[in-house]
């Protein structure tokens, strides 16, 4: 009763895929922050996964922070109205900053969170997320580090919900619109 397969229409990205990808990210952050300490952001929930995954495949010296924002609403789809929920427990004065997503939509969740950490007075800001939906861009985001570019279809898994669900699998899917119908 509470399978999880039947609700997955296609794989988007297979647990191995997420692996090189993740592997390919965190090859370009080692060299870019090379002689740096850098402080990585994670964005709660959905980056949590990508978060655990990315910051042990680091070789730099890096400390962990959180956020939880979330935009109003539990639809498929972001309002932009973004609100803290739990803010970071680090000052980002002078520090290098990498806030890390599972993915990108309309961009307003990260547009909004870019300016409010840039306002804190770091080094630098940049953005690493995971997925990205080109189609789907309500901003235009400066991202630094992408995973994957994908359709615009709702996706789940690895740290991404429907109400809360399938954040556990260990792949990214799309999901089956029965389950949202
Ligand atoms: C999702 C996702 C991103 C954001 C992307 O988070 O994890 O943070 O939406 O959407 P956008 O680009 O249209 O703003 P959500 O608000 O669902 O919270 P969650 O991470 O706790 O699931
Ligand atoms: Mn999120
Ligand atoms: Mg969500």
């Amino acid at each position: 009763a509470n399978d999880v397969s039947g609700d997955i229409d296609h794989v988007l990205l297979s647990k191995e895929e997420i692996q090189a990808v993740v592997k390919d990210l965190a090859e370009q952050i080692d060299r870019d922050y090379a002689g740096r300490d850098l402080l990585v952001v994670g964005v709660l929930k959905g980056a949590v996964m990508i978060m655990a995954d990315l910051a042990r495949a680091l070789h730099s010296h890096v400390t962990m922070d959180w956020m939880a924002v979330s935009s109003y609403g539990s639809g498929t789809a972001s309002s932009g109205v973004v609100r803290i929920l739990k803010d970071l427990d680090t000052d980002l004065m002078g520090k290098d900053v990498l806030i890390v997503e599972d993915i990108i939509d309309s961009g307003l969740t990260l547009s909004w969170l870019l300016s409010n950490l840039r306002s804190r007075g770091p080094a630098s800001v940049e953005i690493c997320a995971l997925l990205r939906k080109p189609e789907a861009a309500k901003v235009e985001i400066d991202v630094r580090y992408i995973g994957r570019d994908i359709p615009n279809e709702f996706v789940v898994g690895y740290g991404l919900d429907f109400a809360e669900k399938y954040r556990n699998l260990d792949f990214v899917g799309t999901l089956a619109p029965h389950v949202y119908a």
